[in-house]
């Protein structure tokens, strides 16, 4: 059991942070399961529509912080960028259920799905800087595009948290219901997918996304570029280490 459940009914293959005393952060195993089952979904013809959820009180808390100190990805083939380039890729419609937290990936893989329905205690964050990091998943792209620049800088710069109602005032969100709501309403919007013809659907989606299919794949990599190197450097350390000790990071050193 890596943390992520796999569950396919109706042509809808739903995959489920599980690791909720962890707040569902996100382990290289899980990184890899998640992009192994894209990877399968996006061939199956038994998979239409995939969903992804986490819990009514937390999506995701991000990376994990101590195994990303301890295992660092390195190249394209890690798990955390085979699971972004699947995604981003991916060629079905993806539908997202978002309550509580969604920190840092949690947040970024949403730019990615076609639909998020999010709780009413949905708090996106992009702690980047503050980890002594940069963007990942062509957020730097993405979320100017999607928020205004001004707004973005508010989320990757200073790391303001993007409350549930801005989120749906930015069109970050498609719906806001309760939590316990959230899960529900996703599915059914998947399964509405799902019955409706697959080639249109997949069409449909690559003509949306081809505009801008290549910059996405170059910011992505060069993102990841300065993402592997800076989590080398003495602030990503220091920020991973204060984590871990439950103290402030003193970023004055470095
Ligand atoms: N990696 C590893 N462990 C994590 C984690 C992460 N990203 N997020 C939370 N945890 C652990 C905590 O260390 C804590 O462990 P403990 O029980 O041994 O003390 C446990 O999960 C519960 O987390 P806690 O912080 O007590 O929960 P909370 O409800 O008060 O806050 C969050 C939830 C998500 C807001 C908070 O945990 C958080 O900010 N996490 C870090 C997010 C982050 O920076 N992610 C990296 C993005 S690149």
């Amino acid at each position: 059991m890596s943390g992520i459940t796999r569950d396919l009914s109706d042509g809808v293959m739903t995959l489920t942070f599980n690791r909720r005393d962890r707040k569902n952060s996100i382990t290289a195993a899980m990184y890899a399961d998640l992009a192994d089952a894209l990877a399968e979904a996006s061939t199956l013809d038994a998979v239409r529509v995939v969903a992804l959820q986490g819990h009514e009180t937390v999506f995701s808390a991000g990376n994990d912080i101590a195994d990303f100190l301890n295992t660092p990805p390195s190249g394209a083939d890690s798990p955390v960028y085979r699971f972004l380039f699947g995604i981003a890729s991916f060629p079905k419609p993806v539908v997202a259920a978002v309550c509580g937290p969604a920190v840092g990936i949690g947040t970024t893989m949403l730019l990615h799905c076609d639909l998020v329905y999010a709780g009413d205690n949905a708090v996106f964050s992009l702690p980047f800087v503050d980890l002594g990091l940069c963007p990942e998943a062509a957020a730097s792209l993405l979320l100017p595009q999607l928020l205004g620049y001004h707004r973005a800088a508010e989320a990757l710069l200073l790391g303001e948290p993007i409350r549930a109602d801005a989120a749906l005032a930015a069109g970050l969100v498609n719906r806001i219901v309760s939590p316990q709501e959230a899960s529900p309403l996703a599915q059914a919007q998947a399964r509405k997918l799902a019955a409706k013809p697959i080639r249109s659907l997949i069409e449909t989606k690559r003509l949306m996304k081809q505009g801008q299919a290549q910059q996405v794949a170059r910011q992505m990599a060069e993102e990841g570029a300065s993402f592997e190197r800076m989590l080398r450097e003495p602030a990503a350390r220091e920020a991973f280490t204060a984590f871990m000790e439950k103290r402030m990071p003193d970023f004055s050193r470095t």
